[in-house]
């Protein structure tokens, strides 16, 4: 049976600038990756200079929309300074985006920062509100009449956590405390992005969210836990959905941005931080970076996020596996999954794949590969995956076969 999507549907996929451009030398990211002998980004996917065609594969590919993030650091490589090279070459990329019929859906902060800003302080500082909102401003002035929709940050617990708990990001640190902090700094310049954006932008058309990283917490069915069990339910409440909650109270969601990868299994153990169960008796398939990949769960948090009443869009949903078969079985099962919510009357409003292209995965360098088109490092040929073609198929028909 052929299910239609809602009209106007969006289909597409997301990158992040600093994942794909290349080059990014003022941002904490490569500062950090020299200090850490980590892999370096270098060039990336040399996107900087290959936006154009990267585009057209990406229409070629069916999309109607692509998120996209702009780097900070090129904007504002010093402290009050803007590079009027770098507002170029972002308006010409929106405007080969929109050339092509995709509609931008924008995101302003994805994990980098200024190697500027890092050194005043980063996040631990109030004044971080006031650095941030003049790059928001900057932006809102810039593409308020080519953008409608605005993500102002990406996954903030996600980045907290790393770079303040697990200290396996920059800025590095292992402190409740200051995770505390960076997340309340974060949050107030959300809020204050959120108005600043509105006015700036003065539409009704243009809608600002945050992207929400969700995760299935789950005990580990393998021991007997009974009243031991691990606080699942607090770690979906803390990491999952405490922050939408407070930012709907406010007033700043003007729809839900989720992300969504997989299932995590929670050993017994009454700590919230890093007690997953890594041992090899669960049911579900893992990708090759050991996540287990559960459908159902994008179903299950649809269903949940259907009470707060706001249009969701799915900004973010891939994998990396080493067959293509596995990745066309994914995005079948978890497109399938939006099917059902939509029957339950969730309104979902778009799909982006992770990612258009393979791309600088963070701390784990080159190796996982979540990408539509297959990127060879040595002359950043992009190749089409068998399975984008299947995907194709079903961003044309706006519809699926379940
Ligand atoms: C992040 C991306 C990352 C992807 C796969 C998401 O949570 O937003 O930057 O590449 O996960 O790990």
């Amino acid at each position: 049976m052929l299910f239609k999507f809602p009209p106007g549907f969006l289909w597409g996929s997301s990158i992040s600038s600093y994942q794909v451009e290349g080059g990014n030398i003022y941002s904490d990211w490569s500062f950090w990756e020299k200090e850490n002998k980590l892999t370096p980004a270098n060039e990336a996917c040399r996107h900087y200079s290959l936006y154009p065609a990267d585009f057209s594969l990406a229409s070629d590919l069916g999309h109607n929309s692509l998120r996209l993030s702009l780097e900070w650091a090129r904007i504002c490589p010093e402290e009050g300074a803007f590079s009027q090279k770098e507002i170029r070459h972002y308006s010409d990329v929106i405007k080969e985006l929109r050339n092509r019929g995709l509609a931008p859906i924008l995101t302003l902060h994805h994990f980098t920062n200024p190697i500027w800003f890092s050194k005043k302080g980063g996040w631990l500082t109030s004044k971080s509100i006031d650095y941030f909102l003049a790059y928001v401003r900057k932006a809102g002035e810039l593409f308020k009449s080519q953008v409608n929709y605005w993500i102002v940050f990406n996954e903030p617990v996600v980045y907290i956590y790393n770079g303040f708990i697990k200290g396996l990001w920059p800025p590095g640190y292992k402190c409740f405390k200051k995770a505390e902090t960076a997340l309340k700094n974060i949050t107030k310049s959300y809020i204050l992005a959120y108005k600043e954006l509105k006015r700036i932008c003065g539409r009704d058309d243009c809608k600002i969210s945050i992207a929400k990283h969700i995760r299935i917490f789950s005990p580990c069915p393998h021991y007997n836990l009974g009243q031991n069990s691990p606080p699942c339910y607090l770690r979906n409440k803390i990491f999952n959905y405490s922050l939408i909650e407070m930012l709907l109270k406010a007033g700043t969601l003007d729809f839900l941005s989720l992300n969504y990868y997989c299932k995590e299994y929670d050993k017994f153990n009454f700590s919230l931080f890093g007690k997953e169960c890594k041992e090899n008796h669960h049911r579900e398939r893992k990708n090759t970076l050991g996540w287990y990949i559960y459908p159902q769960g994008l179903y299950e948090i649809l269903m949940r996020l259907k009470s707060y009443q706001l249009p969701i869009m799915i900004t973010e949903n891939g994998t990396s596996e080493s067959e293509d078969k596995l990745y066309e079985d994914f995005l079948f099962k978890h497109l399938k999954a939006v099917a059902l919510a939509l029957k339950q009357g969730v309104k979902v409003t778009g799909y982006m794949w992770w990612s258009l292209l393979d791309n600088f995965e963070w701390d784990k360098g080159f190796s996982p590969r979540f990408g539509l088109l297959k990127v060879n490092y040595n002359d950043f040929k992009r190749e089409i995956k068998p399975f984008s073609l299947f995907y194709k198929r079903i961003c044309q028909n706006n519809g699926i076969d379940i």
